[in-house]
Parts: structure tokens; sequence; C-alpha cells
């Protein structure tokens, strides 16, 4: 049996230590793709592989065509937008991510983030504090939880909006539960994103929900650049001097955003946000956890393509 681990961007090192020491552990083999650069390279490499470990990597419909032996792919991390699992269900491929293992470590980035853009990229001019600021958290999973608790470590008053989560999960949090997106934006100056991308969520976040935040007004993305209108925020941000964006996501016009807000714009090189020792290991050895209970004992339980 094959585990392959197909990681365009690696992880740390003590975590594939830790995976192949689960994979050998089983008596199965452990293979290692990183860095790749052309799709090709994961195509050769899928060829023999009967599970395979990802992270933002693509799988579609030419992978796993190329992936004969293929039973399992194991996304280590949460979003799983990047698999299409209509194509991996018709290839009979068991699909599933390993949700919460990353999530602290995109938490603390968010509020990383937020402190860069309210000290004013550390220009070393006056800045604010967030302490007492209001933060609207845009879906409370397993990331706007620790993004909650983070925030009222530093003070802020927190709100969330989720339409798939009970009032009381928040409540439990002392977070207050805001009941639509336009309200959550009207109340608050800071909005943390923690959507996933979805055919309903993409683009959603647009200028008519955008313009009911309050001035000086701050969203911060680690979440996905899709869930954003990217037309419509670069529009809303050239009438608005108060509007900052800070995103862990590069939007596709960056340079173009780069130029026009200077001072109140800004994107990692990569993405980021799960790009810690502890996130990498958490992930990585639940993957590969997951493969070994999966292929021992049947067990699917964070199947995603049922
Ligand atoms: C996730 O969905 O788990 C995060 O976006 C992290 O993605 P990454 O593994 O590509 O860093």
């Amino acid at each position: 049996m094959k585990v392959l681990v197909a990681t365009e961007k690696p992880f740390a090192k003590v975590a594939v230590d830790g995976i192949r020491e689960v994979v050998e552990k089983a008596g199965y083999e452990l293979a290692l793709l990183e860095k790749y650069t052309a799709k090709q390279q994961l195509l050769d490499a899928v060829a023999d592989a009967d599970a395979l470990i990802i992270r933002s990597d693509i799988v579609d419909n030419e992978v796993l065509d190329a992936a004969k032996q293929l039973k399992i792919v194991v996304r280590a991390g949460a979003g799983f937008d990047n698999i299409d699992l209509e194509a991996a269900t018709a290839h009979k491929v068991v699909a599933m991510n390993t949700p919460g293992q990353n999530s602290n470590a995109v938490a603390e980035l968010a509020l990383g983030l937020m402190v860069y853009a309210v000290r004013n990229m550390y220009n070393g001019t006056s800045g604010t504090e967030l302490k007492g600021k209001k933060l609207g958290i845009h879906a409370f999973g397993n990331v706007g939880r620790n993004v909650a608790r983070i925030a009222q470590g530093f003070g802020m008053e927190v709100y969330a909006y989720d339409a798939y989560c009970p009032d009381q999960a928040m409540i439990d949090a002392n977070v207050t539960p805001l009941h639509s997106a336009e309200e959550l934006y009207r109340t608050c100056n800071v909005i943390s994103l923690h959507i996933p991308a979805t055919a309903e969520t993409k683009q959603s976040i647009n200028r008519a929900l955008l313009s009911n935040m309050p001035a000086p007004a701050l969203l911060v993305n680690t979440a996905r650049k899709e869930v954003i209108n990217e037309e419509e925020l670069i529009g809303l941000m050239q009438e608005r001097a108060d509007f900052k964006y800070v995103t862990d996501i590069m939007p596709a016009a960056h340079e173009k955003m780069a130029e026009l807000f200077a001072g109140r714009y800004f994107a990692t090189p990569k993405k980021m946000g799960a790009q810690t020792a502890e996130a990498n290991i958490n992930a990585g050895i639940a993957a590969a956890n997951q493969i070994v209970d999966f292929f021992q004992t049947g067990n699917t339980r964070f199947q995603v393509n049922k």
C-alpha cells in the first residue's frame, strides 16, 4: 500500500517525519512529492498511489484519472474546495478533510493581521488598539471560535453570524449572535472572514454587504479569495479612505490593489495561516491516521463526498 504526500507548499519536516512514522508503522510505504512546479509531476506521482495526502493542491478529474489505484484522498486541513468531489465520487475515491487541526494557527494569523493593520503596517505612525473594538466573526466554525477566544484576550467585543450554527454555541463562548450578515457588518468595525468557498459564498463579500461597515473599517480575510467580489471591494475602497483590507490569500488584482491602496492593503506572499509546525503536525498526522483507520477499519467519519 502506497501513501503519497503531494504538497506544493510543504509541511514542516517534523510533520513529514510524524506522517512517515504512522504510515510505516501500519506497514505501508510513504512517497513524497514536495514543491512541484508542473501538474505533470503530480500526475506521474499519483499513478501508483493507494492514498493521497494533500494541502491546497488541486485534485481534479485529470488527477483522479491518472490515479488508477487511488482509494482515498485526505486534505490535511479544513477547506476542501480544491478537490472535485463529484469526480472523486465518480472514481470511487473517498475524500476527507481534517477539521479543526490547523484552526488555531489560522486564528492566530487573523489576529496578527488585525494588529498589523490597526498599527498602520508598523510604519512608525500612531495607530489604534483592538481593545474595546467590535469584531464580527463571519462563520463560527473551528477557526471562527479560535478567533473569538483570542480576540477576547485582546479585550474586543465579539459578535458572530453563521447561518448554520446555533446561537447557543456562540453564547457559550461569550460571543453575541447576530442573525444576518448585514447586521454583523453594520455592527462591527472589524470583520474576520471564516466562510468556506462554496457556490453560495463565492463573490458574496460584495459592495452591498461591505458598505454596511461603520468607519473606520477593517476587513481581514484568512478564508478564501473567491468569496470576495474584488472589483466591488476595489470600488468601495476607492470611495472610502477609512477602509482597510488585509488578507492571507493574494487577490487576483493584487498589483492593482497594492498600488491603489498603499498603507491600507496587505496580502501575504503565500497563504501562511496554517503554515506552522504545530498545524502541520496536527493536520498531517491526523490525515495519516485517518488513512490507516480507513484501510484497517473502514472508518469514513471525516468523509466529505458522501
Ligand atoms: C485550510 O483550508 O485548511 C487552510 O486554508 C490551510 O490551507 P493550506 O494547507 O494550503 O495552508
